[in-house]
């Protein structure tokens, strides 16, 4: 890594996209910055004050004002275009994704993969799979920035914040916070291992065979006695949860609320925010009960009985 380069080395699917853009308005920048100058000079020189009478006050032309007006606009309309179409693809993830969660905090990063692996300030994933990161913050604002794959979002305390990629090419690459969160900032940096896909399955098996995370969340849904409201045995008190996560969920007030990580988790620290319609605003709050990396658990097993598993069976 001694020798100089441009840009960063491109591992996904993103980054040629974002380094054509990039080069773009390089070219863009340069080529006018290159005409403008060059006309600067060229008349400075050649209506320079000894061979030239007092000029006199200009006066405007249509024509040349609409010129200067809308090429520039088309210009900027089309980078407009152009940069629209990369974000959306950026944030717009495949339906089938290896969902992995973020827990940044100062000064380290927290990563939960699905079958429960855990680890610190290192992110190992398949080559050739979409990731999609789930990311939340213990504290402050933290920004999750991996250069290679050209992908960088805010990690928010208090809510959920997501990216994806698609890594291209095996290999170790930089991971840094890129939001000055104090002291250490600069130390919350780590690697991200890209595997081909069976030394990640490899990988996620070895070491402690623990609970995925999904399991956990059970454990957690159980503990905290959410299954004495929320199963299909519990009655009228809370509503069940099998089948649920993914769906539109109508509310007490005539709303609607689509069933997320984000009302999962409003759920569970701010139950009297949204009630689902026909229930009392009974359920207690979590608040400062649930670290955030069991509320990721619990989300993962309250998904794992949602609506995209075969008609909300339930996983044992
Ligand atoms: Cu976390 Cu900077």
């Amino acid at each position: 890594m001694s020798e100089f380069s441009f840009i960063p080395e491109s591992a996904s699917t993103f980054a040629a996209q974002v380094d054509a853009l990039f080069w773009l308005l390089v070219a863009v920048t340069a080529f006018f910055t290159t005409v403008i100058s060059a006309a600067v000079l060229y008349f400075a020189i050649k209506y320079r004050r000894s061979k030239s009478p007092v000029a006199e006050p200009a006066r405007s032309t249509l024509a040349l004002e609409v010129t200067w007006s809308v090429i520039p606009l088309c210009i900027a309309l089309f980078i407009f275009a152009w940069g629209a179409d990369v974000f959306m693809h950026m944030n717009t993830p495949p339906a089938e994704t290896l969902d992995i969660y973020v827990t940044g905090k100062q000064w380290m990063w927290k990563i939960q993969h699905p079958e429960g692996k855990r680890e610190i300030n290192d992110l190992h994933i398949p080559v050739g799979t979409p990731v999609k990161l789930t990311m939340t913050s213990e504290d402050t604002i933290h920004s999750f920035f991996i250069p290679a794959f050209r992908t960088k979002m805010d990690v928010l305390p208090g809510r959920y914040t997501t990216q994806w990629f698609q890594a291209t090419r095996t290999g170790e690459y930089h991971l840094f916070c890129t939001e000055y969160c104090g002291t250490k900032h600069s130390e919350m940096i780590g690697t991200v291992y890209v595997m081909e896909p069976e030394a990640y399955d490899a990988w996620v098996a070895g070491g402690v065979a623990g609970l995925t995370a999904a399991e956990a969340g059970e454990q957690l849904f159980q503990g905290l006695g959410c299954a004495t409201c929320h199963s299909p045995q519990s009655g009228a008190r809370g509503p069940h949860l099998l089948g649920k996560y993914g769906t539109e969920q109508a509310l007490e007030g005539g709303r609607t609320a689509l069933f997320d990580e984000e009302y999962t988790r409003e759920s569970i620290l701010n139950p009297r925010a949204k009630v689902v319609s026909g229930y009392q605003p009974v359920m207690p709050s979590f608040q400062g009960q649930i670290s955030e990396e069991n509320l990721l658990r619990l989300i993962a097993y309250i998904k794992s009985i949602g609506a995209d598993t075969a008609s909300g069976e339930e996983t044992e």
